[in-house]
């Protein structure tokens, strides 16, 4: 068991993750006071964006717009912009909007790397070299993800060392960070920890993240899991929200709020505001018409509503 980390780094993939399946489309100006919303709250890195086929995600098609209008308030407060690139086009679109960092995405299970991106997994990192070569020359970092690290929705199981091998990869051919995503949210601690024991033993535990998606319930305990492993990174989104429109049944991720209370109530600092935070998923909630999916928010809006009936007494 690692000692738990001190500080604790949240990449905010809500406006990504979260909003690439929504079934109604949400305008670039929520989208961008959303980010405003997180970078107000103290989030300092926020996936923005994704610049990938939009025949494939039309929701992500106005990143360019998004980023545009974000960009003078990030810049001012030291926040990172990043955008998701699944090939040198996307690159070149998201080095045109100005994002400060890309994420290329490949994944352990061939099923789901063809269904999601349309080639196999050696395809995509051989796709993804001159991508990260590009970005190199052009002084942007490059994030790595691997999908399907505890389960495929295609294939089931996925052997621990399997992640490992597309994880190894990625690190090699130089993504400064890999993000190791439970696309469908299946995973338990015990699997997290497995997995994360095969990917330590090829990559340096300083350069993988934890995304885990919260379709079973699992996203906070997963990330405890991972935390006692020594990880200190981990993505999440505002309120819960999101999935992945090709990973069937596949919920949001694990919410900021919930994380952020996690680590805080453990002694582990964020630099998050968890009041504002909840008010930015407030936000995000209301203009998709639906409620939270973070129970730390509701509880939190509860608390707020008994001391503000006790005031009115
Ligand atoms: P393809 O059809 O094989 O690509 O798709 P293509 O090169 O044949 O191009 C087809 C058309 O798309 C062409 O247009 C291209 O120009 C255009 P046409 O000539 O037909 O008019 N195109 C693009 N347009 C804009 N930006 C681009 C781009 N590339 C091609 N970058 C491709 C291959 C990779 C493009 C496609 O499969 C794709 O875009 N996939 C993205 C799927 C996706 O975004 N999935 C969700 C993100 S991954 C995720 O959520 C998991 C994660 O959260 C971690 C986890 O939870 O596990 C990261
Ligand atoms: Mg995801």
């Amino acid at each position: 068991m690692h000692e738990l980390p001190k500080r604790v780094r949240i990449v905010e993939v809500g406006p990504r993750d979260g909003l690439q399946s929504e079934p109604s489309p949400v305008s670039a100006t929520v989208k961008a006071e959303l980010i405003e919303r997180l970078i107000d709250a103290g989030v300092r890195y926020v996936e923005a964006a994704s610049f990938v086929s939009p025949k494939w995600v039309p929701q992500m098609a106005d990143g360019a717009q998004v980023l545009e209008r974000v960009l003078p308030s990030a810049r001012r407060t030291g926040t990172t912009l990043a955008a998701l690139v699944p090939n040198l086009k996307g690159l070149e679109a998201a080095l045109a909007a100005h994002a400060d960092e890309v994420a290329v995405f490949a994944a352990a299970s061939e099923s789901f790397s063809q269904k999601n991106i349309n080639c196999s997994i050696d395809e995509s990192i051989a796709r993804f070299e001159p991508v990260i070569g590009a970005a190199r020359k052009a002084g942007v970092r490059v994030r790595g993800y691997v999908s399907c690290v505890l389960g495929c929705p295609f294939e089931g199981e996925i052997a621990p060392e399997a992640v490992a091998r597309v994880a190894k990869r990625l690190y090699d051919l130089g993504c400064y960070e890999t993000s190791l995503g439970d696309t469908i949210g299946a995973g338990t601690p015990l699997k997290t920890q497995a997995m994360l024991d095969a990917c330590a033993a090829q990559v340096p535990l300083q350069a993988l993240a934890g995304h885990f998606h919260d379709t079973w319930g699992m996203g906070a305990a997963n990330v405890l899991a991972a935390l006692q492993r020594g990880v200190a990174t981990f993505d999440s989104s505002v309120s819960g929200i999101g999935g992945c429109p090709y990973s069937p049944g596949a919920t949001g991720n694990v919410a900021t709020e919930d994380i952020v209370y996690l680590c805080e109530g453990m002694g582990m600092t964020t630099g998050i505001d968890l009041d504002k935070l909840a008010d930015a998923g407030a936000f995000i909630s209301a203009a998709l018409g639906r409620a939270t999916s973070s129970r730390v928010a509701r509880a939190l809006e509860g608390k707020r509503q008994r001391e503000s009936a006790a005031r009115k007494v």
